[in-house]
């Protein structure tokens, strides 16, 4: 990131990035869950608070570290995500959907623990839709001018494929990430494309997850409304 103090282009501005992934309980003990790290969303919040916002920092399930200076809220399902961003969405400039959210979780829960017995075999799991999140930040905009980032992670026509969710969700930019068996998830590095709704494109090399932080950020800056208050 830049020097400390060198770039504090959002300054005045309050940031909400959510990260790490969420996790759908079967019973007491068990979820269903995703590899998300929350590597990116916390590089972003780290980048963010050298650029001088204010950042909350939405965490699902990530075992990484506060970020200086950032107001956490921890949340465990893709439900409890949802309460926390549409709780602090509408005091945002910027609101960023960097955590893998699940797309089902079971529709029940076993407030027991679920038993195997003898001679059996288990019953099927029945799952629902959760929420999409970003499409209903995207839809609502709880304030004129605000931003609305979302990611995305696809294995194959990575353009074309994002291009259309993009759309579908609604939101302003859409970080597309090139995903493989060894990329991305819980890896240092990855490669990404930026796509704009005003059909911009912005390639960003193979590097560092706090490298895309940084040119998120450059691309919300210069989208940004002038700063009211
Ligand atoms: N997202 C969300 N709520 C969901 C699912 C996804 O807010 N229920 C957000 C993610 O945080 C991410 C973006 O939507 O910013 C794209 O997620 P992705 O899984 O790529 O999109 P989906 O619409 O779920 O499409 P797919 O069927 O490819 O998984
Ligand atoms: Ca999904």
């Amino acid at each position: 990131g830049p020097a400390a103090g060198a770039r504090r282009d959002l300054a005045g501005r309050h940031v909400v990035v959510s990260a790490g992934g969420t996790r759908e309980p079967l019973d007491p003990v068990r979820f269903l869950g995703n590899r998300s790290s929350g590597k990116q969303g916390y590089a972003l919040a780290r980048a963010a608070v050298a650029r001088g916002a204010r950042v909350t920092l939405v965490s699902a399930n990530s075992a990484l570290p506060d970020p200086a200076g950032a107001d956490v809220v921890r949340v465990g399902t893709a439900v409890q995500l949802r309460e926390a961003m549409l709780k602090a969405a509408p005091d945002a400039d910027v609101v960023v959907m960097a955590a893998a959210v699940a797309d089902f979780r079971p529709a029940t829960y076993a407030t027991g623990k679920i038993k195997k017995r003898d001679g059996q075999e288990p019953e099927p799991i029945a799952l629902v839709r959760n929420p999409d999140i970003l499409a209903e930040l995207s839809a609502e905009r709880a304030r004129p001018g605000q931003l609305v980032v979302g990611f995305a992670a696809e294995t194959d026509d990575v353009v074309p494929n994002g291009r259309a969710k993009l759309a579908r969700k609604g939101c302003d930019l859409l970080v597309v990430n090139e995903v493989g068996e060894h990329k991305t998830f819980g890896a240092e590095e990855n490669e990404a494309v930026v796509l704009g709704a005003d059909g911009s494109e912005t390639p960003v090399p193979y590097g560092p997850k706090e490298a895309l932080a940084e040119t998120v950020w450059d691309l919300v800056a210069r989208a940004l409304p002038p700063a009211t208050d």
